[in-house]
């Protein structure tokens, strides 16, 4: 059934960067630079190249002046508009999407992690979640270290649990930071309990998703970059970038 609901952004760029130290020690790992431009660039044209009019950014910690010098209204982004929210604590990334309820306003959310970077264009997985009913869209790549990550397990074409930075991963298919909710994650995330790490986790979003039978998902193309997993995959990032480009090659916004 086809939907009349917006598809709004939600950029996360808030945590404490901490594997990352000491080049987080006294900035913000999104304004990092990245080839040509600062990470947080990226999610941002992502927003924009899968059809969102609208995102919010929400950031924490000492920078947070700096993402609104930088960033502005995000009209030279192609936003309509670009929206702040600031988490006081880092508490999880299903606690910094949280905050975004009352941005969103019941209608959809594509939520992207601020330190992932893709190569190709998530358009397509926005005009089939615009056609899902509501639950959850997830986007899974195959990678070499799945013990990083949020990890999917399939069974008959279907997605089957999550499970997060196991020691044992039953697949190879990374759960990447990029997530399609209806408007009910707002309330699945006032559902949730800190976990050992002491943070509201997407992971136990996701799986509440699954759960329901209302979670699809797709597999991306091109490559997948996580620039906050470790100082190698921060370099790793910016070879990427710098050898095959980003976001379809997207050029960088100036001024
Ligand atoms: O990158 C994909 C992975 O991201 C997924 O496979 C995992 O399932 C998911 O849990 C997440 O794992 P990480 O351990 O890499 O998440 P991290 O703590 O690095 O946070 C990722 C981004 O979320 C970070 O760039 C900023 C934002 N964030 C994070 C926290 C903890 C916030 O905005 N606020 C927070 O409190």
């Amino acid at each position: 059934m086809k939907r009349e609901r917006a598809l709004k952004g939600v950029v996360l760029v808030g945590g404490t960067g901490s594997r990352l130290y000491p080049i987080t020690t006294v900035t913000n790992k999104h304004l990092l630079p990245v080839y040509d431009r600062p990470m947080v660039y990226y999610p941002l044209q992502a927003l924009v190249n899968a059809g969102v009019e609208e995102a919010m950014l929400v950031t924490g910690g000492n920078n947070a002046g700096d993402f609104l010098r930088l960033l502005g209204d995000g009209r030279k982004f192609g936003f309509s508009r670009l929206h702040y929210a600031y988490q006081e604590r880092a508490g999880g990334i299903a606690q910094a999407l949280g905050l975004a309820e009352t941005f969103a306003g019941g209608d959809d959310i594509l939520v992207i992690l601020g330190d992932n970077i893709i190569e190709s264009n998530i358009r397509q997985a926005a005009a089939e979640f615009a056609a899902q009913e509501n639950g959850a869209k997830l986007i899974l790549k195959e990678v070499p270290n799945p013990s990083a990550y949020g990890v999917a397990e399939l069974r008959n074409g279907r997605i089957t649990g999550i499970e997060e930075k196991p020691d044992d991963p039953r697949s190879n298919l990374a759960v990447i930071g990029i997530y399609f909710y209806s408007s009910q994650v707002f309330d699945v995330i006032k559902t949730l309990e800190p976990s050992g790490r002491g943070e509201l986790e997407i992971t136990d979003v996701n799986n509440h998703f699954i759960r329901a039978g209302t979670a699809s998902y797709n597999v991306l193309d091109g490559y997948w970059a996580d620039c906050g997993e470790s100082i190698d995959s921060y370099l790793e990032a910016v070879n990427l970038v710098a050898r095959k480009g980003a976001n379809d090659r997207a050029p960088c916004p100036q001024g």
